[in-house]
Parts: structure tokens; C-alpha cells; sequence
């Protein structure tokens, strides 16, 4: 049965979707069957594979609001054995018109029941919100991880969001675990970053993954061509931390 992981924080460009992209292409490599969903209507996860959203008249909207099931919205990614379930230009409604559809926290999670035995990994990328999209891909989870930017602010907002998983654990899924929270854009010739990752590694003790994905022009860059790093070049440095982040991922 497939391990669920939301990739989520409510702040914006932390590497949510570098992450989740990443991870999720590594671990197809490792021979996985992996499925990639993409909950912002941003639609970085899906342009990061290469895949136009704004052409697309099929995504995680229609599955949401129930038009279609998720199998039929399903895209073979440039990576072997990595589907994705793209977000379109409609995905950005969704916040509004889920309000008063039934169970409309657990569309997600009801979707994704049915392909949960055909896949090793489901990795959802979230918004940089706490909205029903967020709070759909919490529920549908089994397990969160929290990518952390190393920056001056990085533990700003992480009690709202540790908040909200706590009352999706106690409301809605008692099931879903907090993974653990992982580094991005790390700059080791920056004394900050050094300060920062010493603050990080206090507050998250144990929960602290220990691969720490550096700043890497590489990483910025692969989107531009539409492939992941596994794909663009898995030998640069961000390339090796998100192999090594996905190893550590898969392992625990
Ligand atoms: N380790 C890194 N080194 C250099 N650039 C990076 C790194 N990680 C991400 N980036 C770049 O930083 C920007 C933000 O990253 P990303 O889109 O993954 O963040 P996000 O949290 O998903 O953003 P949003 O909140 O808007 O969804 C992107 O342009 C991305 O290419
Ligand atoms: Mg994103």
C-alpha cells in the first residue's frame, strides 16, 4: 500500500515543490511506482515535469469536485514509473467552490483510495496556504514533511502550520504523522545560514532530516527545461542532497 507524504508549509518559496518533485522523480528511479500530485493551482510541480497546465482540460480540479476519478486525470511524467495528477488554470476555484460540496475535506482522501494498492509512494504538493486544498492533501496523507527555507525567518509561521496538522490529526485524520522537516537552499559560506541551521536543529531535534539541500543553481535552473533534477543532472550538488533526502526518506 502506498505511503501518502504532503510536502507542506504555508510560506512561499521554501521548496515545497522543488522538493516534492525531486523526491518524487528520485524515487522512480529507484525502481518505485510513484504517483505526484499537484494541489496548488500555482501548477509549479506540473511545469516542473514539463507539462502545461494552462493546456490541460483534466487535473486534480475535476477530481475534487467529483467530476472525474483520479485514474482518469493521470499523466505518464518524463520520468519512467512517475505519474502525475496535474493542477490546471480551474484548480484555483477550488478553495471557493469546495465550501459547500459534502465532505469537502476528505475529497482527496477519497480519491486517492482507489489507486492506493498500484503505487509504492503518493506525493502531494501543497499551496503556500492553509486552505481546503492544504487541508485536502493533510487529510489524504499519511505522513508530512515540512521543507524549512534557511533563512533569517525560518521558524516564522511553523506553530500556525504545526497547529493545523495538529487539528487535521485530531478532527479529520488521526493517522496523518509529522515526517520531520527538511533544510533548503542551505549556503555554507554564509554565517547565517550556519546560525539558522543551528536554531533549526534545536527546535527540531530528532525531527531534523539529516540530508540539508544546499543553494544550487542547478536546482533553480532544471524547471526551465521542464525536468527534474534526477532527469536534468543528478550529479550536481542539489542533485546528490535530494538523492541522498530521498534514500533517508525512504528508509524510516
Ligand atoms: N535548493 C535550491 N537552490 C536554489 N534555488 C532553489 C532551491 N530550491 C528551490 N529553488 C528555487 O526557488 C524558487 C522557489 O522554490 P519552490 O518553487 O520549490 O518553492 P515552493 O515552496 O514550492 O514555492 P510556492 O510556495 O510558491 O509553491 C524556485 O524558483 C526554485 O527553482
Ligand atoms: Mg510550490
Amino acid at each position: 500500500m502506498a505511503r501518502v507524504i504532503a510536502f507542506a508549509n504555508q510560506k512561499g518559496g521554501v521548496g515545497k515543490t522543488t522538493t516534492a518533485v525531486s523526491v518524487a522523480s528520485f524515487m522512480a528511479l529507484a525502481n518505485k511506482k510513484v504517483l505526484l500530485i499537484d494541489a496548488d493551482p500555482q501548477a509549479n510541480a506540473t511545469s516542473n515535469l514539463g507539462i502545461n497546465g494552462k493546456e490541460l482540460e483534466r487535473g486534480v480540479y475535476d477530481v475534487l469536485i467529483g467530476q472525474m476519478a483520479l485514474r482518469e486525470v493521470l499523466f505518464q511524467s518524463p520520468v519512467e514509473g512517475l505519474h502525475i495528477a496535474p493542477a490546471t488554470m480551474a484548480l484555483a476555484g477550488a478553495t471557493v467552490e469546495l465550501v459547500p460540496l459534502e465532505r469537502r475535506e476528505f475529497r482527496l482522501y477519497e480519491a486517492i483510495q482507489s489507486v492506493l494498492y498500484y503505487y509504492d509512494f503518493i506525493i502531494i504538493d501543497c499551496p503556500p496556504s492553509l486552505d481546503l486544498l492544504t487541508i485536502n492533501a493533510l487529510v489524504a496523507a499519511s505522513e508530512v514533511i515540512v521543507p524549512v527555507q534557511c533563512e533569517y525567518f525560518a521558524l516564522e509561521g511553523l506553530g500556525q502550520l504545526l497547529n493545523t496538522i495538529q487539528l487535521v490529526q485530531q478532527n479529520l485524520q488521526p493517522n496523518l504523522k509529522i515526517a520531520g522537516a527538511v533544510v533548503t537552499m542551505y549556503d555554507k559560506r554564509n554565517s547565517l545560514s550556519k546560525e539558522v541551521m543551528a536554531e533549526l536543529e534545536k527546535h527540531f531535534a530528532s525531527r531534523l532530516f539529516k540530508s540539508v539541500i544546499p543553494r544550487n543553481v542547478t536546482l533553480a535552473e532544471a524547471p526551465s527545461f521542464g525536468q527534474p533534477i534526477a532527469a536534468y543532472d543528478r550529479k550536481s550538488k542539489g542533485g546528490k542532497a535530494y538523492a541522498q533526502l530521498t534514500e533517508e526518506i525512504m528508509l524510516y
